[in-house]
């Protein structure tokens, strides 16, 4: 029996261009490990009513972690409408596969590093090297919300909040609320994985991007088991920033920065903002992770105009597997990954559209999987 069992879940449009790239260093590296196709994604939704079919997570729950490339998903209305005639009005409604994944696995980790290799046009500026560790389950994405605010609802508010005077007089239905609901556990567990992953990798500083002076209840929370958490690691020092300041840190003195962690939406953004310093789309890579699975994709979606052409950058996809490889403690091959895509990068011969040149898909995972 091979030492690892992945899941590969190529989804829909340049999901499959990139999974093909992927695969070509999968091969190269040879790993000892059995993987799996297991499908996701719209084309499934439109035939089957469902994008992430029962026997996909029964594959998932025989495997160690999977591989992700993208799919695409649409608003309410139009999921409705492609769906296969004899499956319309029949109650069939569209929910993110990814969404749901991080839930049903309790991947509470988002780990998106956002590295700028040497070589890279795109680069912002050189010398930046961002690990955002982002709460990935609970937070203003959690989908506690109402509107309109139920009267029940309104009446505890009011009852234990003198703030709610200030909305004294608005009828229910004209009131939204989303809750950010966040737990100690919740705050403990991914500061701790941010402290874990500096020590293991030598970062001398967790960067805490929050708002307590503001959001003290949650972020207030957040802080002070950051601060716990901080005092068993003395050779890592905590700066503790406010989210609004450190995305003008993070344009203006960006290598300043090594590991962040955040709450969901705060480190949603703060992660779109750092991968698009090192080159945007096709260097973005992220990882889901939890205690006992994860999942590992680039963070681009299937950009339909794309598909099937090989020629968006592969550079994220071969990320997500080199963060796969540091999850499976395959530490050495994940640095020689890294060191390949490095060097392909700061050669120059072989680049994609997006980096200024005009080589394919396959091209550039060849390029790197000739250096492994
Ligand atoms: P997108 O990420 O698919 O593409 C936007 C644009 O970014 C592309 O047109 C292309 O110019 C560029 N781009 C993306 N990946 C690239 C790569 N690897 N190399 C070079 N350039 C790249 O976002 P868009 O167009 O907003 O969404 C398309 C579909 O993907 C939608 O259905 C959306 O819902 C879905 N989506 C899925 C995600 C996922 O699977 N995790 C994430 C984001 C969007
Ligand atoms: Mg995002």
């Amino acid at each position: 029996m091979a030492k690892f069992k992945i899941a590969l879940m190529p989804g829909d449009g340049i999901g499959n261009d990139v999974m093909d790239a992927a695969k070509i260093v999968l091969e190269k590296i040879a790993l000892d490990a059995e993987y799996v196709q297991a499908d996701i994604g719209w084309e499934l939704w439109c035939k089957e009513g469902e994008p992430l079919p029962q026997r996909t997570v029964d594959t998932l729950k025989t495997c160690d972690c999977a591989l992700f490339a993208a799919i695409t998903s649409k608003p309410k209305e139009e999921a409705e409408a492609e769906l296969a005639p004899e499956l319309q009005g029949k109650g069939f409604v569209y929910r993110s596969p990814i969404v749901r994944l991080r839930q049903m696995f309790d991947l509470y980790v988002n780990l998106r590093p956002c590295k700028a290799f040497k070589g890279n046009p795109l680069n912002f500026r050189d010398g930046i090297d961002m690990v955002v560790f982002r709460e990935n389950t609970q937070g203003l994405y959690a989908g506690v919300e109402f509107h309109p605010l139920p009267e029940k609802v309104r009446a505890t508010l009011e009852e234990h909040s003198p703030r709610m005077a200030a909305f004294e007089g608005v009828p229910s239905e004209e009131m939204a609320v989303s809750t950010r609901i966040f737990t100690r556990e919740g705050c403990r567990r991914i500061v701790k994985q941010a402290f874990e992953y500096a020590h293991k990798f030598g970062y001398p500083t967790v960067t805490l991007v929050e708002k307590p002076n503001v959001i003290r209840e949650t972020s207030g929370l957040m802080v002070r088991e950051a601060r716990k958490i901080s005092a068993e690691y003395p050779d890592i020092e905590l700066w503790e920033t406010n989210v609004d300041a450190m995305v003008m840190w993070m344009v203006k003195n960006p290598q300043d920065y090594g590991v962040m962690v955040s709450s969901n939406m705060f480190g949603d953004i703060i992660s779109d903002l750092a991968a698009q310093l090192v080159g945007g789309l096709g260097f973005a890579a992220s990882g889901n992770i939890g205690d006992n699975f994860a999942v590992f994709e680039p963070t681009h979606g299937s950009a339909p105009k794309y598909a099937g052409l090989y020629r968006v950058n592969p550079t994220a996809m071969l990320l997500a597997v080199k963060l796969m490889l540091d999850w499976l403690e395959e530490t050495e091959t994940a640095q020689a990954l890294e060191q390949a895509i490095a060097n392909t990068i700061a050669e120059g011969k072989v680049r994609t559209y997006d980096m200024g040149g005009d080589s394919g898909t396959l091209d550039m995972a060849r390029a790197i999987a000739d250096k492994l």
